[in-house]
């Protein structure tokens, strides 16, 4: 594959320089230079071995909450031993040089939050949280440290409860509050970047329509065409850790800053 472009096109910069209300859409895509598999590759990699239906679903966990919990642990792990990357640091650079930016994301791993982004609308939860299965109330990280050798634990919160990651699976719904915090974002928006995503996936994956619906103009960052690259005013081909930290630089240089 040729190397990607490294220029920004003009009207693209000048388009980022004036805009004032920037909403960011990521998917698993910006994670994968942290080494985290995204879901289209796992599906041939972390995922080939798996039905992913028979993991990230709550039949999946009724059916065998020892093997989910276990896999999740196995992911826990991963995101624990990987670091965000220049991606998800150029994020949180760009939020500090306009007058309002809002960060969306698809992704659980909090690397977004790691990298020094604050105010992040997690729209499919975050894998680090456990929750009780019954009450969906969180649980404290002191009781899975007791209960480590039970796979899953049981919850505190609800006798017939287990403990369970919180994020959101096939089939469940979104939370609502952060869904509509981030409609109301993409539907204010005046520019939207959209980062590492198939765009495969709604409600997450109609943001970048609502934004154009509303006057936005979209940039779209993939190393693959998607129907979000389509329809967007600039698809930037190539990886997110290359082209989200030339946006911060761009930007910066047109506020005579460094990021
Ligand atoms: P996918 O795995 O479906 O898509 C990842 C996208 O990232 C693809 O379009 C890749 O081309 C692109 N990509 C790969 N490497 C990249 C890189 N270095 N830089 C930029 N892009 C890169 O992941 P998502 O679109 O995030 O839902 O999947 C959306 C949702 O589907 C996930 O949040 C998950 C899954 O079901 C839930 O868990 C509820």
């Amino acid at each position: 594959m040729a190397p990607p472009a490294t220029a920004l096109p003009d009207d693209l910069v000048q388009t980022l320089g004036q805009a004032k209300r920037v909403v960011a859409l990521t998917g698993a895509g910006v994670s994968a230079e942290s080494g985290i598999p995204t879901f289209r590759e796992a599906q041939r990699g972390l995922w080939a071995q798996f039905d992913p239906m028979a993991l990230a679903s709550p039949e999946g966990f009724a059916a065998d909450p020892a093997r989910v919990w276990d896999w999740y642990q196995w992911r826990r792990e991963l995101i624990g031993n990987s670091l965000p990357n220049p991606g998800h640091h150029a994020l949180a650079e760009l939020a500090g040089m306009v007058d309002r930016f809002c960060l969306i994301t698809q992704n659980v791993d909090g690397f977004h939050q790691l990298a020094g982004s604050t105010n992040v609308l997690e729209l499919h939860g975050n894998i680090t949280r456990t929750i009780c299965s019954r009450t969906r109330k969180i649980v404290d990280p002191d009781w899975l440290a007791r209960h480590a050798g039970q796979h899953p634990p049981p919850s505190p919160h609800h006798p017939d409860g287990l403990c369970r990651p919180d994020v959101v699976w096939f089939g469940e719904a979104l939370d609502e509050r952060v869904l509509s915090q981030a409609m109301q974002a993409a539907s204010q928006a005046d520019l939207m970047i959209v980062a590492g995503t198939a765009g495969a996936v709604y409600p997450a994956a109609g943001l970048p329509a609502l934004a154009a619906e509303h006057g936005a103009r979209t940039i779209d960052i993939n190393p693959e065409a998607t129907a979000i690259s389509r329809l967007a005013d600039w698809h930037l081909s190539g990886p997110s850790a290359h082209w989200l930290p030339r946006l911060a630089a761009a930007l910066a240089d047109q506020n005579g800053s460094s990021p």
